[in-house]
């Protein structure tokens, strides 16, 4: 397939830049004509298994019947209503949502359209709830890219470049990322309490009050800034720290929630429970749904004080139902026990070549990190590109997140010959690349 893109894609291609903006983050040139479960078809018939899903949104792989029969079935009978007034699909999908949430109280959620509307949601709740203003953020998140998401994101400086003066009051400590750490711990110390320590004595100690901080927001497992596992020690220490200063935990499960770790939300491998969870991507399959699920006892701010027009789509709502009862029956065990298989065979793979330096994750969220050389762990970003790109020309959608990270978020229902299949392509792919 080495001669992509064809002449359908080309000239798609060639209409869409006189046409849409020239903001959007477009790799390589994939266009899309048709998907099934894991695999996708492009304008001109080219078949490439598909381990990006949409950037991690279409859990239950693409168009699963399930899920096109729920949309159809709601659409015949209405498409919108607004925020305005009530039906029974928005209900029971937050019925669903108490019930899976990360946290023994019972839950509210506010339904959003996107990430980063649910990132700006909860900074909204977190300032009201506690009538604070100063929020903490971590370097390498993403959060989004609406004015005060974009604040906290702070993975590439393209984000923030042009755009200034942000959301005022909010400070970015290092994200515990123990594979390039950027702080030092002491004897004995687990890396993830030196960050807490850092917020403690650094942030709170010299710059901005406790008393005046809102929230802490964070994303359980990084995803945009490199797949990253923070060590077992962090959230317990966060989580202390929290309930020291009074201050929200509010997780960012837009990547990690749903059900791609194995679990709900990711929150849930490392023991504590968070006050506010953004929600959105894995939710509805790819319909534009978000939420916030927030403890009733936080979730405080009067009606009036935060609303929208297509909040509780009912369309969307009903597309996340069907998701969520695929994800409950089958997939949550799928994202683990094949999420466990794509690791192991990465890890192989790893031992086969030395421009990997990493493999990390848990379930099907997992990054392999490609490097200059083992001792420095120098990221090795034209590689990573390079391998991209011949995935591509191979049959296999990637994409790369971090300064050299590729990641493998592909839809929960992945099976473990698709797995064997895509990674195939991946190794024939870094060959290639390594020989260039
Ligand atoms: C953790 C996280 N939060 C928020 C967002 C923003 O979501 P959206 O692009 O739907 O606004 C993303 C998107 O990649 C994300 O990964």
């Amino acid at each position: 397939m080495s001669n992509l893109p064809g002449p359908k894609a080309r000239a798609l291609i060639e209409r869409d830049s006189s046409v849409i903006s020239p903001s959007y983050p477009r790799g390589y040139p994939f266009a899309m004509d048709h998907g099934k479960g894991t695999e996708v078809w492009d304008v001109d018939g080219n078949r490439f298994l598909d381990f990006a899903a949409g950037i991690a949104v279409v859990a239950t792989g693409h168009s699963h019947p399930q899920v096109v029969k729920a949309i159809q079935d709601q659409v015949e009978k209405f498409i919108h209503i607004s925020s305005d007034f009530y039906h029974s699909t928005w209900v029971e999908l937050a019925e669903k949502l108490n019930e899976i949430a990360p946290f023994e109280e019972d839950a509210l959620s506010f339904m959003t359209n996107s990430g980063t509307e649910s990132v700006e949601a909860a900074i909204k709740l977190a300032r009201h709830h506690t009538g604070r203003s100063g929020f903490i953020g971590f370097t390498g998140a993403f959060h989004g890219r609406t004015m005060g998401a974009v604040t906290f994101t702070a993975s590439k400086p393209v984000y923030h470049r042009g755009f200034y003066p942000l959301m005022n009051g909010v400070i970015h400590a290092p994200y515990p990322n123990t594979f390039r750490p950027v702080l030092a711990s002491r004897a004995g110390e687990d890396y993830g309490e030196t960050v807490v320590r850092y917020i403690e004595e650094e942030i709170f100690g010299h710059i901005m009050p406790p008393d005046e901080v809102a929230g802490i927001l964070i994303e359980p497992i990084q995803g945009e800034g490199g797949y990253i596992v923070p060590p077992q020690g962090f959230f317990p220490a966060l989580r202390e720290l929290c309930d020291k200063y009074g201050i929200l935990l509010i997780a960012d499960e837009v990547q990690s929630g749903m059900g791609r770790t194995g679990k709900w939300w990711a929150i849930e491998h490392f023991g504590v429970e968070p006050d506010i969870v953004a929600a959105a991507k894995g939710i509805a399959s790819g319909m534009p749904l978000g939420a916030i699920i927030a403890r009733k006892s936080v979730m405080t701010w009067p009606k009036g004080a935060h609303g929208n027009t297509y909040g509780g789509n009912p369309v969307a709502c009903a597309a996340s139902l069907a998701t969520i009862d695929l994800i409950e029956k089958e997939y949550l065990r799928n994202a683990a026990e094949v999420g466990e298989y794509a690791q192991n065979a990465l890890k192989e793979i790893m031992a086969r070549h030395p421009s990997i330096g990493d493999v990390r994750g848990i379930g099907l969220m997992i990054g392999v990190d490609f490097v200059e050389d083992a001792e420095s762990r120098a990221p090795a970003h034209d590689l990573r590109d390079r391998i991209v790109d011949l995935a591509f020309e191979r049959g296999l959608l990637l994409l790369g997140c971090g300064d050299s990270v590729i990641r493998v978020a592909p839809p929960l229902s992945i099976s473990k010959s698709e797995v064997d299949e895509g990674l195939k392509i991946f190794e024939d792919a870094i060959n290639a690349a390594e020989r260039a």
